[in-house]
């Protein structure tokens, strides 16, 4: 996307500023630096952590939701059977004269509607036919498209007993192999969520846009897994008056509220609806400017391989509109195949509404003999085999899910024929994920947030960060180093810092202005100033960053109002 100059400035001017303030900053930089790979620095790490804190308590206010962590490195089968090995990859090009690789849809971009859902093929042609420059050389001479898997590879253990494994592309899948431990903790009651906050890792093909594409990044995901047949009793009403921007898969994009667009049958499904909306007001609470934030419905050939329906929040900045969060709905997939690569049940029970009679006529396994035959197998060959009609005959050869072919005799299984009353049945729950980028939703924070005025050698920044992810929660100021200033000031900035939930910052050096516009720079929302008159009667002046209005109070009612909550 080509930017107009002016804001390309004050992009160039946003990221020195986060660079020089210590707020994000390219990683391992001393040794030439490494693409997709950034720290939050002395000031930036606090930012991420009240990011963090405040996405985790907007769901664990949800009362049905529990935090869990789950190591990063995965083995091969894990994520083999989730479909990443064969399905989790970008379509790759690499430059013919410069050796850069580049992603043949971003290429593209400016040449078609939506290039990240064309086919290899569709792509190939697009490009043969477009010829787009190289953004590193300039050259148009490309080599075939090919898929790239993004997840970086890894063994667990040495020597020829280490077993391949990945990095994490996604914390979900722990939510989903750790499904049998979420279950009983909630006393087998559905509807229920688990999420995570920790790294994720993609190898991705050229990250260029700095924190928008990292090869590892912070993620927060939620799984919240339902019943099909009844849903979750959310009520959307207190949403009814509250418009959003909605980009459907097909017609023109609408302003709507959220249950209007469910009954539309725009948005497909009530428990999405619900994620919507509650991520809706947690952007909104973060600081998201809301003229900023737009839902956008995935094209069915765009959605990733386990989803049935997806809307991704899109935050507008400096690099367009991008995709910060992806709230999708999962349907039974990753629950399925996980069941089907391990034979573990990976379900819940539902009652029926009266207790059934069912006949059962067909075949099961006799345990005695089938258990020693078949062994880790036994579970599944018991499943195939009581799924035969009375008919069936044996040996049998079956076919198990997992590919492998078991020859059940005779005397592995017994005749049944018998009526039963059965009170409900296993099923496999669904899946309503949101997944937030949280490196992504920073950026668009600070971009939001950071005002200019002035120009030149005059202009005044100040970053308009909302407090609850505000860095440094108050700078101290002396307005001398002397005549006990600096002492008190030292004290009140000793007594903050102790204060729970609270870190200041103590800034002495230069002229008063200059220390209020650092401060402003960074985002603190106040400044307490200890004067002469502090020194005689226990005041500070507090400055409101927005506004520039300075009110005296006493130490005390200053501490308290950092620490309300
Ligand atoms: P994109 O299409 O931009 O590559 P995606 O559709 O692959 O993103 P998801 O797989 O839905 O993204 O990941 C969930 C969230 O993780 C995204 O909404 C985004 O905020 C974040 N994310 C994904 N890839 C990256 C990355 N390389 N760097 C930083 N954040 C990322
Ligand atoms: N867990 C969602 C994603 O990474 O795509």
């Amino acid at each position: 996307m080509v930017e107009p100059q002016a804001s390309v400035e004050r992009l160039e001017r946003l990221t020195g500023m986060l660079r020089r303030r210590g707020i994000i900053l390219p990683a391992f930089e001393i040794h030439g630096g490494a693409k997709g790979l950034y720290d939050f620095g002395p000031v930036g790490g606090r930012l991420r952590s009240k990011v963090q804190s405040v996405w985790r308590d907007h769901w664990l206010s949800q009362g049905d939701v529990v935090e869990i962590s789950c190591p990063t490195v995965t083995p091969f089968a894990v994520l083999e059977a989730s479909g990443h090995v064969a399905e989790f990859s970008d379509f790759m090009t690499v430059c013919t004269a410069c050796d850069e690789a580049s992603r043949a849809d971003t290429l593209l971009e400016a040449h078609h509607a939506n290039p990240d859902a064309l086919s290899l093929s569709d792509l190939q042609a697009l490009l043969d036919d477009v010829q787009p420059p190289c953004p590193a050389c300039g050259e148009a001479s490309w080599s075939p498209v090919a898929a790239e898997n993004l997840m970086f590879d890894t063994v667990i253990g040495a020597g020829s007993s280490g077993r391949a494994a990945f990095l994490r592309p996604e914390t979900a899948q722990g939510m989903f192999t750790t499904y049998p431990a979420i279950y009983r903790h909630f006393r087998e009651r559905l509807p229920f969520g688990a999420m995570q906050l920790g790294r994720g890792y993609r190898n991705e093909i050229s990250p260029r846009q700095g924190m928008i594409r990292l090869r590892e990044f912070n993620m927060a995901e939620l799984e919240y897994f339902i019943d099909p047949e009844t849903e979750a009793p959310h009520d959307l009403s207190p949403w009814a008056s509250t418009e959003v921007q909605l980009v459907p898969a097909e017609g023109d994009a609408f302003a709507a509220s959220i249950p209007t667009a469910l009954a539309q049958g725009v948005i497909l499904h009530p428990t999405v609806a619900w994620f919507m909306a509650r991520t809706h007001d947690l952007m909104l609470a973060l600081g998201v400017d809301a003229e900023k934030l737009r839902f956008r419905q995935h094209a069915r050939d765009e959605m990733a391989h386990y989803a049935l329906d997806c809307w991704d929040v899109e935050l507008h900045g400096s690099y367009g509109w991008i995709e910060c969060v992806g709230i999708a709905h999962r349907g039974c997939y990753d629950l399925e195949a996980h069941e089907k690569a391990t034979g573990q049940r990976l379900r819940a029970w539902r009652n029926y509404p009266e207790p059934k009679v069912v006949e059962i006529n067909g075949w099961t396994i006799d345990g005695a003999k089938a258990g020693p035959a078949f062994r880790a197998l036994a579970g599944q060959v018991k499943s195939k085999v009581e799924a035969l009609g009375p008919e069936a005959s044996f040996p049998l050869t079956v076919v198990l899910d997992g590919g492998e072919e078991v020859l059940v005799e005779e005397e592995h299984v017994k005749r049944v024929q018998r009526t039963e009353t059965v009170a409900g049945e296993w099923f496999i729950p669904h899946v309503v994920e949101p997944a937030f980028g949280i490196d992504r939703i920073i950026w668009h924070l600070l971009d939001h947030a950071y005002e200019e005025s002035g120009s030149g050698e005059e202009m005044y920044v100040r970053m308009r960060l909302h407090p609850d992810v505000a860095p440094v929660d108050a700078a101290v100021l002396p307005l001398f180093e002397k005549e006990g200033m600096d002492t008190m000031a030292s004290e009140v900035h000793r007594r903050l810092c102790g204060t729970r939930g609270v870190l200041a910052s103590y800034d002495g050096s230069g002229s008063i202005g200059r220390r209020y516009a650092r401060a402003d720079e960074i985002g603190v929302p106040c400044c307490l100033t200890v004067d002469h008159t502090s020194l005689e009667d226990g005041t500070v002046t507090w400055r409101d960053r927005d506004t520039g209005e300075q009110t005296r109070m006493s130490v005390d009612d200053a501490v308290r109002r950092l620490a309300a909550p």
